[in-house]
């Protein structure tokens, strides 16, 4: 057995659980070296992840005994009191300065085969914007549009923060005052291998992974955005996922609902395509609690279940766009640290070896943000348009591609032109227009001139 002054029950309680492995370097390792490797398992919590071990090999279930959550459909006439009720209520509370605007972006773009951060990977149609510079963009015109600043968190990981950090410093904000856009990580969980145990990273380093997206409510509050927030006078925060070039971050409607309601969650859904689409279904389960369910856990009989009229029984899908009252994430994070489940995934992971990396299969545990939603005192969903909203950048080629979002973006842009009046000439095949300009169809300005070329950038 390994010692080192100061920390003898720390290795006791390693070789307990039998994780004694991670010393296998041990003898070439400098003073520093094996402090810091000491240091690590320090935070590693044992006992919790032999738990999640013995979970990997047990066949996970989850309450199957809910039905379809209802939603406030989208009307057909926008003009319908409630929604302008909404609407006008949602645009007063943006301009009382009390929104603020939050993307969860501790992925990297490797599904994109970019090694960086995803919201770094540049995408937009004409111009290649990033999808932070597109997010950031929309914020920059939320302010100017409302007249008063709308801050911009941002939740990285371990894996991608410096280069977040740069990738905003070198394009100087994308225009926003630094002091409204906050970047912090989210925390991170050590992986195992097939069998329960940590794996190497380096000869002094375990392998972790960011804790998934459901980490981001405890990262709010210890990274202290939630203090700040409350400094700042703001009290609802508005949720999205960083892969969304289309999302409407700062939607009145959704804010004036979410107020009216007195929701402590609010989320958008949007009419599945088909039913095995791969986004999560709105569910209500028998004790009245509403929540998500991922699309890999819906049970078969339910995904492909029909109406008597012919539709999707299951038919909002959560495109992961949610209004969360800051009060709310105080209450559920009160104790620190929210405990909401870890879902494991099976990935290959690479291992050190003194040879060089060695690729084995593992178990990656990731909470997510939506198993927070059954903890609201009042839930609502309302109903947006995919055309509108959704516009995913998942896979390299294929369905949520690069190119169908790309597509999506032009086709959007185009929907709001012909909205306008302006005439869009036939030569006009792809169409960009800067969030700077417009964030909605009612930001152009009429009578403007769309010149006849292939590729138009409206900026
Ligand atoms: C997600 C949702 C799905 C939803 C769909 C809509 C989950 C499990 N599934 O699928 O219900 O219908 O989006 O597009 O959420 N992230 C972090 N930290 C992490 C993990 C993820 O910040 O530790 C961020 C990513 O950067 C990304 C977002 O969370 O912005 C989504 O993560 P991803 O794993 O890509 O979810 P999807 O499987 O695409």
């Amino acid at each position: 057995m390994v010692q080192y002054a100061g920390y003898d029950e720390l290795i006791k309680k390693i070789c307990e659980f039998k994780q004694d492995h991670v010393f296998k370097y041990w003898n070439e390792l400098t003073e520093g070296e094996r402090k810091s490797l000491l240091k690590e398992l320090m935070s590693v919590d044992f006992a919790s992840l032999a738990g999640l071990f013995k979970e990997t090999q047990a066949e996970a279930g989850i309450d199957v005994d809910f039905g379809p959550a209802p939603f406030i459909p989208r009307p057909k006439n926008l003009s319908d009191t409630a929604w302008q009720k909404a609407k006008a209520f949602g645009e007063d509370h943006i301009k009382a300065g009390k929104v603020a605007a939050f993307v969860v972006a501790g992925g990297q773009g490797s599904r994109l085969g970019y090694e960086g951060p995803k919201g770094a990977y540049t995408m937009s149609p004409v111009k290649n914007k990033s999808l932070f510079q597109i997010h950031a963009e929309k914020i920059k015109k939320y302010s100017m549009k409302y007249g008063v600043a709308v801050p911009f968190f941002i939740m990285t990981s371990d894996v991608n923060h410096a280069a977040t950090v740069a990738h905003f410093e070198e394009n100087e904000y994308f225009g926003l005052h630094n002091k409204d856009v906050f970047l912090f990580p989210q925390n991170m969980i050590p992986s195992l291998d097939a069998n329960g145990k940590l794996i190497l990273s380096s000869k002094n380093s375990i392998f972790k992974n960011p804790d998934g997206h459901g980490g981001s409510l405890t990262a709010l509050r210890t990274s202290g955005a939630l203090e700040e927030m409350k400094k700042r006078g703001i009290d609802t925060l508005s949720y999205f996922q960083v892969d969304n070039p289309t999302v409407n971050i700062v939607d009145p409607v959704l804010i004036g609902y979410h107020h009216i309601e007195q929701a402590e969650v609010s989320s958008k859904a949007l009419i599945k395509a088909y039913p095995e689409e791969k986004v999560g279904s709105f569910v209500r389960w028998k004790d009245g609690r509403e929540g998500v369910v991922e699309y890999s856990d819906l049970p078969k009989e339910k995904m492909f279940e029909k109406n008597a009229d012919g539709s999707l029984t299951y038919a909002p899908g959560s495109i992961a766009i949610h209004l969360f009252s800051r009060e709310y994430i105080e209450r559920i994070t009160s104790g620190r640290e929210l405990s909401l489940p870890f879902h494991v995934a099976r990935k290959k992971i690479k291992s050190y070896t003194p040879e060089g990396f060695i690729e084995i299969d593992g178990f990656k545990f990731e909470k997510f943000v939506f198993d927070a939603l059954p903890l609201a005192k009042k839930s609502l969903i309302i109903e947006c348009l995919r055309e509108e909203e959704f516009a995913p950048v998942k896979n390299a080629s294929g369905i949520d591609s690069v190119e169908s979002s790309q597509q999506l973006m032009s086709d959007l842009y185009k929907s709001w032109v012909r909205a306008r009046g302006i005439v869009l000439p036939d030569a006009v095949k792809v169409l960009e227009i800067s969030p700077i300009v417009a964030v909605a169809p009612e930001d152009l300005p009429v009578g403007m001139k769309i010149p006849a070329e292939e590729k138009v950038y409206i900026g």
